[in-house]
This record gives C-alpha cells, sequence and structure tokens, in this order.
C-alpha cells in the first residue's frame, strides 16, 4: 500500500532556514516582489534569488512553475526552489505549485516557506498527489521520502482549510494502487479483500460471492466470469453519514481484474494493459475511502462487481444468450463487450436494494471513447441533466476532464437482436454511445443517472499533473466534490 507523505504546517521560523537540511522553496509572483521569507534567502544566498528573478528565465516561466538554485553559500540546504507563483494563486495554480515541488524535490526533506501565502493547504495537497510512486514490486528498498514542512504564519488556519486533503490523498492513492497493481497479485478475492478492509474506517463491507449471484439471477454478469478460475464477486460498500431516512447515492464500478477479451480474443499487443480494466471499481473503492475518512455527512454506497474475462472450455461463447438479473436476455455478439454485461446486473442490484437518489457508473468501457475524446476527457453520458450538469461542474473544479455525450433512440435501435431481447455490442458505428445505451436499458427511466466512461484517463503512458505514469486516480476528486457539494445538507 502506498501511503500518502502527510504534510507537517509549522510556524513561520525565519531562524530556521539558514540550517534546514534538504530542499527549500520559496514563492514568488510575476512582479518579483520577495516576501519576509524570500528575502530571508536571498540575503543569506548573496542575492542569488533576487539574480534569479530578474533573469529571463523566470520571466519566461509559467504560473507554478520553479527554477532550482542548486547549493547555494551560506545555507544547509542543497537548493532552493524559486517557484512563480501569485500571493493569492487560485486552486489550480497552488496545487500545480506543488506538485512542481514534489517532481523537483524527488523525495528529499522539503521546506515549503508560505509565509502569509493563501492557499498554502492547496500546494501541500499537490505536493502530496504528485509525490505518488508505484514501489510495490521493486525488489531494491526504495528511501522512505523525507518529511514535507509546510512553514506558514498561521498553521491552524491553515491546516483547517485543508482539514479533506489527507482523506483525498488517501482515496485518490488507494484507487491508483488497485489501478497499478497487476493481475496476478489483485484477483478478484485480492479485490475483495482489499475492499474488506475498509470496515476499519467504518464502511459496512458486504461480499456476494457466486452462489449468491446466482440465486439473485445475475446471468450477465456471471458469464463474463465464467472461463476464469477467479471467482466473481460483487461487493457492496455503504457509507450512511447522513440522515438515516435518506435513501443513498449510488456508485457503482465495473471491475474486470483482466480482460484478455474472452472467445474474442484481443491481440497480443498491448494487452498487458487490460490490468487497468477495473479501473471503475477501483475509482468507486477510493471514493469510498475518502468520504469514510472524512466522515462525510451523506449516504452512499458503492458497488462493484469484481470479474476476470479469460478464454476457456468453460467461457461464454459468442452467440450464446444468457438473461439478466433484471429478465431481459442479452445476445452475446462479442465476449470482449463485457463490461457492460456486469454493470447491467450491478446497475440493476444497486436500484432494486437502495433506490437511490442517483447514480454514477464508473467503467474504462471502450476504446472507442479514446477515439473520440483522446487521454483529456472522460465521456459523460446521463439521463438527466441536473446531474451531469452537477458532475461536470464538480470536475472542472478540480480539474479532471470531462466532456457530455449524446444518447438517443437512433443508437439504441443499433442493440436490436435477431434471437433476444437485444445483443451485448452496436457495430462501429458511435461505439461508445451504444455501449452507453446498453447501460440505460438497466437504469430505471426515475433514476437519474450518470455513466462515466474513462478507459482514456484512468491510466496514462506519459506523467500527468498531479500523477507519475500509470493510474491516475481520476475522479476521486471530483466524486468526492460532487458528494460534498450536492449532498451533505448545507
Ligand atoms: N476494456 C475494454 C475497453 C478498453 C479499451 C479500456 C482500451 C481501456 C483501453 C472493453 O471491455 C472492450 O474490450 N471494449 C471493446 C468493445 C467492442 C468489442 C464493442 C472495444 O472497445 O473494442
Ligand atoms: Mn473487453
Ligand atoms: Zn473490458
Amino acid at each position: 500500500m502506498t501511503t500518502p507523505i502527510a504534510p507537517n504546517f509549522i510556524a513561520t521560523d525565519i531562524d530556521l532556514i539558514k540550517e534546514a537540511q534538504g530542499v527549500l522553496a520559496v514563492f514568488v509572483p510575476e512582479a518579483g516582489t520577495l516576501d519576509a521569507t524570500a528575502k530571508r534567502v536571498n540575503r543569506l544566498s548573496r542575492g542569488a534569488v533576487a539574480r534569479l528573478v530578474e533573469s529571463d528565465g523566470f520571466s519566461k516561466l509559467d504560473e507554478g512553475k520553479a527554477i532550482m538554485l542548486a547549493y547555494p553559500v551560506n545555507m544547509a540546504a542543497e537548493g532552493v526552489i524559486v517557484v512563480k507563483l501569485s500571493r493569492r494563486p487560485d486552486v489550480s495554480s497552488a496545487r500545480k505549485a506543488g506538485a512542481t515541488l514534489a517532481k523537483m524535490a524527488a523525495g528529499k526533506e522539503l521546506h515549503v516557506l508560505c509565509g502569509n501565502l493563501r492557499r498554502a493547504e492547496e500546494v501541500a495537497l499537490g505536493i502530496a498527489l504528485r509525490s505518488y510512486a508505484f514501489n510495490d514490486h521493486f525488489t531494491k528498498e526504495d528511501q522512505a521520502p523525507g518529511a514535507v514542512h509546510v512553514m506558514v504564519n498561521a498553521p491552524d488556519d491553515v491546516k483547517a482549510a485543508g482539514a479533506a486533503h489527507g482523506a483525498i490523498a488517501d482515496g485518490v492513492f488507494f484507487t491508483r494502487d488497485l489501478v497499478n497493481e497487476p493481475a496476478n497479485v489483485l484477483t478478484t478475492t485480492e479485490f475483495a479483500d482489499r475492499l474488506a478492509e475498509l470496515s476499519a474506517l467504518g464502511l459496512k463491507v458486504k461480499v456476494m460471492e457466486e452462489a449468491e449471484l446466482e440465486k439473485l439471477g445475475m446471468g450477465s454478469l456471471l458469464c463474463v466470469g465464467q472461463g476464469s478460475d477467479s471467482p466473481s464477486k460483487v461487493v457492496v460498500m455503504e457509507w450512511m453519514g447522513g440522515d438515516k431516512d435518506d435513501q443513498p447515492f449510488a456508485l457503482v464500478g465495473k471491475g474486470v481484474v483482466f480482460d484478455t477479451g474472452g472467445i474474442s480474443l484481443k491481440p497480443a499487443g498491448g494487452m498487458e494493459d487490460m490490468t487497468m480494466d477495473m479501473g471503475g471499481a477501483g475509482v468507486v473503492a477510493g471514493v469510498m475511502k475518502t468520504l469514510a475518512a472524512r466522515k462525510a455527512k451523506a449516504n452512499v454506497v458503492g458497488l462493484v462487481g469484481l470479474v476476470e474475462n479469460m478464454p476457456s472450455g468453460n467461457a461464454v461463447r459468442p452467440g450464446d444468450v444468457v438473461a439478466s438479473m433484471k429478465g431481459d436476455t442479452i445476445e452475446v455478439i462479442n465476449t470482449d463487450a463485457e463490461g457492460r454485461l456486469v454493470l447491467a446486473d450491478v446497475l440493476w442490484y444497486a436500484q432494486e436494494t437502495y433506490n437511490p437518489i442517483g447514480m454514477i457508473n464508473l467503467a474504462t468501457l471502450t476504446g472507442a471513447i479514446i477515439i473520440g475524446l483522446g487521454h483529456e476527457n472522460a465521456g459523460v453520458f446521463s439521463n438527466n441533466d441536473a446531474l451531469a450538469n452537477a458532475f461536470l461542474k464538480a470536475a472542472n473544479a478540480e480539474e479532471e476532464g470531462a466532456w457530455r455525450m449524446p444518447m438517443g433512440k437512433a443508437y439504441d435501435d443499433q442493440l436490436k437482436s435477431r434471437v433476444a431481447d437485444m445483443k451485448n455490442v452496436g457495430g462501429r458505428p458511435a461505439g461508445s454511445i451504444t455501449a452507453a445505451q446498453f447501460l440505460e436499458r438497466f437504469v430505471k427511466p426515475e433514476t437519474p443517472w450518470c455513466h462515466l466512461d474513462i478507459a482514456g484517463v484512468a491510466s496514462l503512458k506519459t506523467d500527468s499533473n498531479f500523477a507519475p505514469k500509470g493510474a491516475t486516480g481520476w475522479g476521486v476528486r471530483a466524486l468526492n466534490r460532487l458528494i460534498a457539494d450536492n449532498f451533505e445538507g448545507s
């Protein structure tokens, strides 16, 4: 498990600057005025900060980016990072400045000299989020990262303003670890075990095994895992932090621990990426962890369908007809369109069991969404403008890219089957939309619902603002904010 660093907020102490070990950071706005701490560093280093600030390099820096002064004279520190940042930055710039620091400090002890800088707690969150590294499977012992001290004039106020940040980083890291974990480690059983451990935070966690899923009639979900030696499971995580009579909000995740495509086998090249095909379930788990860790005053239930899609003598075949829990029958044309088969039954179960006030599902559902939106935005599909707009607003505030996609009856018609109530694929045109139409058939018209297709954003081959390459944790912050802003009273 990767534990986020917990920044240590301390009162500004000018005398500490000379002796501080590791790396120091100061913030200088575009105009170049030095605050008291930057002035102190400047005086000690015989004017190095002022020279840097007057340089071409500083004037060309983007907001939130930085230049390192190496081995300044008269100071114990190995380096001083000079960050270009307004004294009153917006949340986004403050977090990006933090991410810049995390990258440049590279695990060394860090003293961040904020003084009266606004949003120092957001700088600290940026540092924590960008300090993630997935090191569980390297045999060489990695050095524990150095402590991060954030020096501010009013530590109690800053701590209070960032009270939820530890919980947010915990949730994001939990998601990233799950998504990065290889499929031989994160089997359906291991996944369920890790979720069961969340009960230590006060979540009620229930693991449903195959026999129970069969009794519920989840023929659609079960057919996906029937070729795997790992048993299919549905895990339900309840957080009842709100009024006990309030209907909960539901989060549903696709948890395909590995997607070979099944009998409709995927090509070998790149198949290893399908270890992230449980990304939707990973985000649901991360959000539930954050809500519990910050004791959210809302009722939220997280449900994940955990299966492995493998070819074998028992695997579901193209042309097979299965019956869903709802009762509708499905002709499985392509066993690689398995995520929607899993979600169909979990969505239905969520509504039948909890009658939720709203429901959002997340899934690495289609390659087509990557063709449409690339790696910048998740696809947002919805039957309810108010919920979709509330989500888009939260995602925008957290700078997690999200873009609304259309739905409609003409797309739904592509799912007509010759032998069953529907087939599981609608052909190449609008592949992401027909996948959403399939899901909508398992959503009651009166349930406000969003489907987030996160195939392009759950895991990246390049570094992003707040994560190194690999799992991003996309969506944990947006969904946490959606709950906080809309479902936690006033
Ligand atoms: N897990 C994949 C979608 C995916 C692709 C996720 C790339 C992340 C990166 C999904 O189960 C799948 O295989 N979808 C098929 C659907 C098709 C058979 C209709 C696809 O996108 O090709
Ligand atoms: Mn697939
Ligand atoms: Zn899949």
